[in-house]
């Protein structure tokens, strides 16, 4: 298992390229089982959530080859039971639910266990199939679905945390191959759900409004092969944001997406550093005097949980008092407890952090939980003094693409040490 080790204070400048979107990636790759043809997906990272997917595809009986980020898969024949193994290591497994549903009229997919960043439950996701027609028995582990036929229907998505993206994801991909018009309401909104939606009607699907609360499809008998190049990664390009406010002279995210990333810049400005559009990105540079920020994390369009982590840490080290509610995952906060090991001053008050900022923070042996909790820590490490060590990295490889190299790319000092 490796360790990343932080030498913290170097100032960061330069470049860093920003790569394709995990999220968008991972049901893209999944939406690959609804046709028999060849596909060729570009711009996928390279993860560890990306391999498990893979994996998946070809223990279902799909064929995948992978070439330096390009994908190309061929579904030709396929089972509708997915194995365990793999499925228990990544929670978006959950995703073949739907392309199986849809094609094989039959899904048998381990139900997703708990989740360090709370309650995950896969309720809406099965309402949306048993709208479309489907029956389901949770059985020895596992979720079965089968359907004699998928019939379109009025679905709302909304549960109490509000929409639910891999739930909106799964029903869309289902209802392509149902017969009639399917209706999703409460739909999420993300930049992800739309990347999907355009990949899938470049398939053959009819799909209007996905990036709105209200997606209509319109069911086809059959999907075709197609080639898709996936959208950059704004949560990614969210954390250099952060990473070149704390430290950068001048940080410049190249091929981020401003559009998908307005909210965080809109608080990474209100708090006094200056983020501007570029040719081929964003840039942002550092100030002497940031502001303490209030930040509640929404569906898209508003401030996303998974740049929640990443914001405490630039908030930890800016004086004055911030306050982050957070209202998609409550109890996703188990970076808090890192973060005042090395000298943060963080109040939890149920799903709000009160954090003081303190003029210091100081390396220490830290624990990584969860993919941007061990990225907030990351970070934290940059600004800290001495060396952080960030133990239980495989965390981070599941959504970071080689975070070591770009960030010592852009002049910090992070070594990377097997354990
Ligand atoms: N929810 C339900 N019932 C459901 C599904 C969700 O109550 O059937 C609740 C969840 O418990 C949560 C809220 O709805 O409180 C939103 O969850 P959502 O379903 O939208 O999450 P997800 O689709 O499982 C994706 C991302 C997450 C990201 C969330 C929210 C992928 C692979 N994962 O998860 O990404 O935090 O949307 O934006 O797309 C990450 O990349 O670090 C990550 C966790």
């Amino acid at each position: 298992m490796d360790k990343i080790l932080v030498h913290g204070g170097n100032k960061l400048r330069g470049n860093v390229r920003i790569s394709g979107s995990k999220n968008s990636a991972l049901p893209i790759l999944a939406a690959t089982l609804l046709t028999k043809d060849p596909c060729t997906i570009s711009n996928v990272p390279d993860l560890s959530d990306i391999h498990y997917m893979l994996q998946i595809l070809s223990q279902l009986g799909a064929s995948v080859e992978r070439a330096s980020g390009t994908v190309r898969t061929q579904a030709e024949e396929i089972k509708s039971e997915a194995p365990y193994d793999i499925v228990r290591k990544m929670r978006a497994s959950v995703c073949v639910l739907g392309p199986l549903l849809g094609r094989m009229k039959e899904a048998i997919v381990s139900l997703p266990g708990g989740c360090i960043i709370g309650d995950r439950p896969i309720d809406l996701h099965i309402k949306g199939f048993e709208a479309l027609g489907a029956k389901s028995v949770i059985d020895h582990g596992n979720v079965h679905l089968s359907a004699t036929e998928l019939r379109g229907a009025e679905i709302s998505l909304r549960g109490k945390q509000g929409p639910t993206v891999l739930g909106t994801d799964n029903v869309m991909m289902a209802a392509t191959l149902a017969k009639g018009t399917t209706i999703i309401d409460s739909a999420a909104a993300e930049p992800e759900v739309v990347d999907l939606a355009n990949f899938l009607n470049k398939m053959g699907a009819k799909i209007e409004g996905a990036g709105t609360r209200r997606i209509v499809i319109e069911g086809v008998k059959e999907l075709h092969g197609a080639d898709h190049s996936v959208i950059p990664d704004r949560i990614e390009a969210g954390t250099y944001l952060v990473a070149g406010a704390m430290m950068g002279t001048e940080v410049r995210l190249q091929r981020a997406n401003p559009e998908h990333l307005a909210c965080v810049i809109a608080a990474v400005r209100e708090s006094g550093y200056e983020v501007d559009t570029i040719a081929d990105g964003v840039r942002v540079r550092g100030n002497g005097s940031p502001k303490p920020l209030r930040l509640t994390t929404e569906p898209y369009p508003g401030f996303p949980t998974d740049m929640q982590a990443q914001m405490c840490a630039l908030l930890c080290q800016t004086s004055g008092i911030s306050v982050i509610t957070e209202t998609v995952f409550p109890q996703r906060y188990m970076h808090v407890s890192e973060l005042k090991r090395m000298g943060a001053d963080i109040t939890l008050e149920g799903q709000t952090a009160i954090i003081r900022g303190v003029p210091r923070l100081s390396g220490a042996p830290v624990m990584a939980s969860d993919l941007r909790a061990s990225a907030a820590l990351v970070l934290a490490g940059l600004q800290a003094e001495g060396v952080t060590e960030v133990n239980r990295v495989y965390h981070i490889d599941r959504g970071y693409e080689s975070i070591d190299e770009k960030l010592n790319a852009l002049g910090a000092r992070i070594e990377r040490v097997k354990v």
